[in-house]
């Protein structure tokens, strides 16, 4: 899910090599490079792949300010996402200056959005390129290094899913891994700027999933999270194989190694019955959804454009426990939607009770250009969202406190990810989520190798958004 925050590349340590192919490139120009990330899951994944189909390009990462090419990957979801782009630019120009040749891509929704206007407000922008275009960016910035006075723009909408080149560089790959699925979004929510940015529907051809499946799997993957805007619709467009959803979970859970899977994000309207079943018969299919509802209010729901009610929502929530008695939920909501009453809030604070969700993430509305919603009457002031927004996020960590303080004394498996601090003679932190996507800290002894491995442990207690565990067996 887009989140505002801006994220390194996240490229993992041991795939920081570059190819038996980039040795043979001679290094004619300073190819080094930096990613800077804004948004969701899915920017962060492209970005992690743009990183890796540049370093087999015999590109090397830099650190922000020191590389030639700096990428920006940018999201447009909430907030102010321009102001925040042309504020990066500006950095980016102060920290290059002294590099004559440093130049600027800037990627994703913004990209898409602003198009070559970013050409003339900032000379050293030289690539634009949006969501479809992504999978020729490293062609292009190959010819940008080679050539200083190219500016290129990939903007287009491609026909079919832009199918990209598959690296993997040449070791192992982090145990938890994500593959898109699709890309775009049919669905026109009234505030939603995604469909515009990123474009219609375009489902991937399962058969090139599960092969990308298969070989992460073989390169060391132990979870693999499923990437979509609306995955239950997944297959169902004109570019789609017919294969559905509940079908594709199903292909991706039999497939040997696997031990977690997950997915985001289903949209409620369309979350069939076999995707429900699934979490009770899919022993890898890890007890939590993220199922976002945006409002409790039947009302705002219906100005909003998502197509479900509470009765239908709730009636969902009630058959995923039905299916699977320990899932845990969560949501995305969405305050001060224009229109929304005193009233309509409480209903959402209402249903946040009622599913009693482990977390949510919470924005205010803001409006996004072009949208149905940007033409409504009935703006709410920034005050009265802000402070709807301070209850709910009250009500939130309560609750979350809540499902935290309930997993006290459980036996649970952590897919350990790496060591949150080193704690001196006792050992080292490590730090892991457990299948329910709890955030885990264990201490281990010193000098422990176990990144990428499953750890039994017996919860000790609960913080405010982790949990402090012991462990209880060993490690696999
Ligand atoms: N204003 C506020 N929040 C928004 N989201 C999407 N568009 C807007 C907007 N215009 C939120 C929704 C969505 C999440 C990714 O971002 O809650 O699920
Ligand atoms: Fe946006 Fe709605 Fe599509 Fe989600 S389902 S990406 S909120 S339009």
């Amino acid at each position: 899910m887009p989140r505002p925050d801006r994220h390194r590349s996240t490229v993992p340590r041991n795939t920081l090599r570059a190819s038996a192919q980039a040795d043979t490139i001679p290094p004619m120009h300073d190819r080094t490079f930096h990613i800077e990330t804004f948004g969701c899951q899915m920017n962060v994944n492209d970005s992690d792949w743009l990183a890796r189909a540049l370093m087999e390009r015999g590109f090397s990462p830099a650190p922000f300010g020191e590389a030639r090419l700096t990428i920006v990957n940018t999201c447009s979801v909430r907030d102010k996402p321009e102001q925040k782009v042309y504020s990066l630019l500006g950095r980016i120009r102060q920290a290059t200056g002294k590099k004559p040749d440093a130049f600027v891509a800037v990627g994703g929704c913004v990209a898409q959005q602003i198009g070559s206007g970013f050409f003339s407000r900032f000379p050293q922008v030289r690539l634009v390129f949006g969501t479809d275009g992504l999978a020729m960016a490293p062609q292009a910035l190959d010819r940008l290094v080679e050539e200083p006075d190219l500016k290129l723009s990939l903007l287009d909408f491609s026909e079919d899913y832009p199918e990209r080149d598959a690296v993997l560089g040449q070791g192992a790959v982090p145990a938890s891994v994500f593959v898109n699925i699709m890309q775009g979004c049919d669905n026109f929510c009234a505030y939603c700027i995604v469909p515009y940015t990123r474009g219609r529907q375009k489902s991937r051809a399962t058969g090139t999933i599960l092969d990308e499946c298969r070989a992460l799997l073989d390169r060391g993957a132990r979870e693999i999270t499923l990437l979509g805007q609306n995955v239950n619709s997944f297959g169902q467009d004109s570019h789609g194989d017919g294969t559905t959803f509940a079908q594709l979970l199903h292909k991706v859970a039999a497939l040997p190694g696997l031990e977690r899977l997950r997915f985001v994000t289903p949209h409620p309207k369309d979350i069939a019955p076999e995707v429900v079943e699934a979490f009770g018969t899919l022993p890898n299919l890890c007890p939590r959804l993220h199922l976002p509802l945006q409002a409790g209010s039947d009302r705002i729901l219906k100005l909003m454009g998502r197509r479900y009610d509470m009765a239908r929502y709730l009636r969902i929530v009630d058959d995923l426990r039905a299916a699977r008695p320990d899932i845990v939920l969560s949501s995305d909501i969405i305050v001060g939607f224009p229109g929304e009453t005193e009233e309509d809030f409480m209903e959402t604070m209402d249903a946040l009770e009622t599913v009693g969700y482990a977390a949510s993430y919470s924005f205010c509305y803001s409006d996004r250009p072009g949208t149905r919603a940007e033409m409504l009457p009935d703006k709410l002031s920034r005050e009265v969202k802000l402070e709807r927004l301070e209850r709910l996020q009250t009500l939130q960590n309560r609750l979350t406190e809540r499902c935290l303080q309930d997993m006290v004394g459980r036996k649970v498996e952590v897919l350990l990810e790496g060591m949150s601090r080193k704690t001196g003679d006792e050992g080292d932190s490590w730090q892991g989520r457990d299948p329910y996507g709890n955030l885990v800290n264990v201490a281990l002894p010193q000098g422990s190798d176990v990144r990428g491995r499953f750890l039994p442990v017996v919860v000790a207690q609960a913080k405010k958004h982790s949990l402090l565990a012991e462990q209880a067996g060993a490690p696999w």
